[in-house]
């Protein structure tokens, strides 16, 4: 990023306010209005932040336009295709690809960190069965600061206290997202085994059963591998900047990532895969007319509205949905799935891709839609699909509050224009 001598003129009221022009690595620019209240009295006003970069931030790279997608510089494709979750958890979090006995100190460490403190399934066992997943992790996540009260303050230029918080986290979350799961089914909590790789121990504690014997599927290892490698990280999306803002008071890792969670729990953002098959199930239970939901999609007063289309960042195609729609059909394949959701699934797909409207939209398939298909391929239950993507973005969630917190950024508290009542007096109630 280079800080040059460039400068944007905003004329407001009789006066010019020059305000410093910045340019990232990638030619991305920026105005930067640090100082334009104390110059000028104004504020910018921007609902959603859409046109509002909050940070300077060297962890990922997105182009809407051209569908680009890079963690710490090296493209989503090739991760996908060469790298496993964790050596994309330690790229996103320490900024470079590690060396062979690093990343098997690395993986070994989380290997052994996979156990939560047995008090735990005391707080489990305080839900409601039908508690939803996403909720119980949140909170089990902020539990972690009461069973590890060093890592609410920790100093993060102790640099051997911050790994082992890191570890400690990443190594758990599945464990803790199983248990959520296990207990929602009333089932036996299943202990991992630091014999399996992260993503066969997940597989294990959610289907493992004590009358029978399950053995983890290669295929399917590999796939969620790859899932959670393409939902690592996405720049300043809503959980996101939700971690870094919580993370700018200086609260600690553990509770700023349960913040994530929440974000990441609304339809709009991570609940999306959620809403997919939700959507599917209505089609299905309707009949599965595909044609007259995707007629009803066109009519804004049918109340219907098709979920896992389009993107609010990626203009023509979310990079990401191209590597798991390639995933999605060789586990469909390869596992000789059979399912009329997925049949639906397809046929919505094909409509979206070749329907003119869909097009003229730019509502193709993203990577909700996707990921929604083939977690319910891979015997995923739908109330734990959110959960996949949290478990997939915690790295890029660590990532981005260690590189606020390591920058230094100030306590984030954002502006507002006020438009409420102008100052008046207190009434009384009996003159009210
Ligand atoms: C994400 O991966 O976080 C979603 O695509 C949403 C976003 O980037 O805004």
């Amino acid at each position: 990023m280079s800080e040059n001598k460039e400068f944007a003129e905003l004329h407001a009221e009789g006066k010019v306010y020059k305000l410093p022009i910045i340019r990232g690595s990638e030619d991305e620019k920026a105005i930067d209005i640090g100082k334009l209240r104390d110059e000028s009295g104004f504020i910018t006003l921007d609902s959603g932040y859409k046109n509002t970069g909050a940070t300077k931030s060297a962890i990922t790279f997105l182009d809407g336009e051209e569908g680009i997608l890079r963690y710490r510089g090296y493209p989503i494709e090739q991760l996908a295709e060469h790298s496993t979750f964790l050596e994309v958890a330690f790229l996103l979090i320490y900024g470079y690809l590690p060396k062979k006995e690093e990343l098997s100190k690395f993986t070994d460490e989380i290997r052994t960190h996979t156990m939560v403190n047995e008090d735990m399934r005391k707080i489990f066992d305080g839900f409601p069965v039908n508690a939803h997943p996403m909720g119980v992790l949140s909170a089990l996540v902020t539990s972690l600061s009461a069973f590890y009260p060093k890592a609410v303050g920790m100093d993060i230029k102790d640099r051997e206290y911050l790994d082992l918080t890191i570890i400690r986290i990443i190594a758990k979350l599945p464990t803790i997202a199983t248990w959520s799961y296990k207990n929602s089914q009333g089932h036996p909590l299943n202990y991992p085994k630091n014999s399996l790789d992260y993503c066969s121990n997940f597989l294990h504690m959610m289907f493992s059963l004590p009358v029978e014997n399950y053995e983890v599927n290669p295929v399917v290892a590999k796939a969620l591998d790859k899932l959670l490698i393409l939902h690592a990280d996405h720049e300043q999306n809503c959980s996101a900047s939700t971690v870094r803002l919580v993370g700018s008071s200086h609260a600690g890792l553990y509770s700023s990532i349960a913040a994530g969670i929440d974000a990441l729990w609304g339809p709009l953002h991570g609940g999306a895969n959620q809403e997919v098959i939700e959507m599917l199930q209505e089609i299905h239970a309707e009949g599965g007319n595909v044609k007259s939901f995707v007629e009803k999609a066109k009519d804004k007063n049918s109340g219907f509205r098709l979920m896992g289309f389009g993107h609010r960042v990626y203009k023509n195609f979310d990079p990401r949905a191209k590597i798991i729609k390639k995933a999605a059909d060789d586990v469909l394949k390869s596992l000789n799935v059979k399912d009329p959701l997925l049949d639906i699934a397809m046929e919505l797909e094909h409509a979206a891709l070749n329907d003119q409207y869909f097009v003229d939209r730019k509502l193709y398939p993203n990577v909700d839609f996707y990921s929604g298909i083939i977690y319910k391929a891979l015997g995923i239950p739908i109330n734990m699909f959110t959960v996949m993507f949290a478990l997939g973005r915690l790295p890029g969630w660590i990532a981005q509050w260690l590189e606020m917190r390591q920058n230094g950024e100030p306590i984030g508290r954002p502006r507002q224009v006020y438009v409420g009542e102008k100052v008046r007096d207190y009434v009384p109630v009996e003159k009210r």
